[in-house]
């Protein structure tokens, strides 16, 4: 039995080493196309907590009751950040994601209002300017996927004054894009166009920890995420 669910952890940790070690966005999507028909069932075996942090940070900066904010959920997948909004009482709730696969996914789970299919980097949003209350990109941001230059994408369809909620990876294959990814919001946030309200930066293992094996203790994190709300300032 502890030999099975060793075995369980080991090949989906496999799985998830090879969608980091891709690199092109094009056979990223592809892997996200073959991965959303077990993905949910995979990250749970690694007690991916990534949507839950994300959900938490936004529910702490949004002014105003739950059900009245807009909220966009960028690079969505199959829509397990929508499970951890609907839990708090968002009900209003547009995805998009570049895998037609994921998105089918997430359309099953009926939680979303609207869904479309949307390469961040290659097309815009679509959205008009200052739709969203809050926008959120959760385990997206990385080499291969979304690049940094579409951050700008992301606060031209947020309301002035709205949230920006976006996660990433600290483990050492993704510093180069974390670190140009800090580079791009401390340029926008010099640039007066948002500002930073919450970071939280924490320690490898308590984010994203694989599951321990039977009998064994905790082992260490193989990634995490990093949290930053930023707010569109009225412009
Ligand atoms: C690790 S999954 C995260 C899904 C969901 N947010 C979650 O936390 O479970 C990454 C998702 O980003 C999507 N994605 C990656 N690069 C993208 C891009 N450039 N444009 C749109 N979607 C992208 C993939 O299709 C995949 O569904």
């Amino acid at each position: 039995m502890a030999q099975e669910e060793g075995g369980r952890l080991a090949e989906v940790r496999a799985r998830v080493a090879a969608s980091h070690g891709i690199t092109d966005l094009a056979h990223k999507l592809h892997f996200y196309d073959r991965w959303a028909p077990d993905y949910d069932q995979d990250v749970a075996t690694l007690q991916y907590r990534a949507p839950r942090l994300a959900v938490d940070c936004l529910t702490q900066a949004l002014p105003g009751p739950p059900h009245t904010a807009l909220i966009l959920d960028v690079a969505c997948g199959t829509g397990l950040v929508a499970a951890e909004l609907q839990a708090r009482g968002f009900l209003q709730l547009h995805g998009v994601d570049g895998s037609p696969a994921m998105l089918g996914q997430a359309r099953a789970r009926g939680l979303y209002q609207h869904l479309s299919l949307c390469t961040l980097g290659q097309e815009p949003l679509p959205s008009p300017e200052g739709t969203f209350d809050a926008v959120l990109m959760v385990g997206a941001l990385s080499d291969g996927q979304v690049p940094c230059s579409a951050i700008p994408e992301l606060l031209r369809v947020t309301k002035p004054g709205g949230l920006v909620c976006l996660t990433t990876r600290t483990n050492p294959s993704n510093l180069p894009y974390k670190e140009a990814l800090e580079a791009t919001l401390d340029r926008l946030e010099q640039a007066g166009v948002w500002e930073r309200l919450v970071a939280c930066w924490p320690p490898l293992s308590s984010r994203w920890r694989p599951a321990p094996l039977p009998g064994t203790a905790s082992s260490p994190a193989s990634s995490t995420c990093t949290e930053s709300s930023r707010r569109p300032k009225l412009r």
